[in-house]
């Protein structure tokens, strides 16, 4: 009953799947949360979770924080570390006190080599997920090409014993990356928080003691 008369005082024009989306937003304890702790987004949360789970944050660490916007995973990376934060979105995000961004799409050469002149840096973290198609077969390829992407871009970006923090979704893909970084880190796990809604598949991939190839001359 106190769900219909949200509802009904939302506008008319939304649609049924929007006015969902609308609902859940205002029953959200950590939407209200993040408002009340200013984070821009309640994905902060996830983070957090993440943070007290495996304690990656270190005071005065390098960051490097992909798919950035709105904010509020650099935001959370700045309070724990209090050092040098990288945002870097396809969207603009201006803003944020402390925090460098650079808009731009991380897998094009050029975004990249502009990071790579910030590097190196004790963690990558990345929530970055392309928008949705709407078929969720490509969704889940493009999501997997994305993951793909950021880890051929990042062994070069790390310092040793870095850590890297990876939204994923259990694909054949990533089972294959899983593979790979378990060859690089001293220890890789998968973390849902609970802040990750249930209904979403959407996993954390955790790499921790990153040990770089060496290269014979
Ligand atoms: C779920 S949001 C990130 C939320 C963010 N962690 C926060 O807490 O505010 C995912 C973001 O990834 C970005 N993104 C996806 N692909 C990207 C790419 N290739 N380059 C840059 N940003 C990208 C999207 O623009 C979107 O803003």
């Amino acid at each position: 009953m106190k769900d219909r008369k949200k509802i009904g005082s939302l506008k008319r024009s939304h649609k049924p799947s929007s006015q969902g989306w609308l609902l859940r937003q205002l029953n959200d304890p950590y939407v209200k949360q993040a408002r009340y702790f200013g984070y821009r987004c309640r994905s902060a949360f996830k983070l957090k979770e993440m943070q007290e789970k495996e304690n990656f944050f270190k005071k005065g660490q390098r960051i490097l924080d992909l798919g950035c916007a709105p904010g509020s995973w650099s935001q959370v990376a700045k309070e724990y570390t209090q050092g040098f934060v990288l945002g870097v979105d396809l969207l603009p995000c201006q803003g944020m006190t402390g925090i460098e961004f650079f808009q731009g799409d991380f897998c094009e050469p050029e975004i990249q080599a502009q990071i790579t002149s910030k590097g190196p840096f004790d963690g990558v973290i990345s929530d970055a997920a392309p928008s949705s198609t709407g078929h969720q077969a490509t969704d889940l390829l493009r999501i997997g090409q994305l993951a793909e992407d950021i880890w051929e871009f990042t062994p070069g970006l790390l310092r040793p014993g870095g850590f890297f923090l990876i939204k994923a979704y259990h694909t054949q893909e990533v089972q294959s990356l899983t593979a790979q970084w378990k060859q690089r880190f001293q220890r890789v796990s998968y973390l849902k928080p609970n802040a990750s809604r249930k209904e979403s598949k959407e996993i954390y991939v955790y790499a921790s003691g990153y040990r770089p190839k060496v290269v014979l001359q």
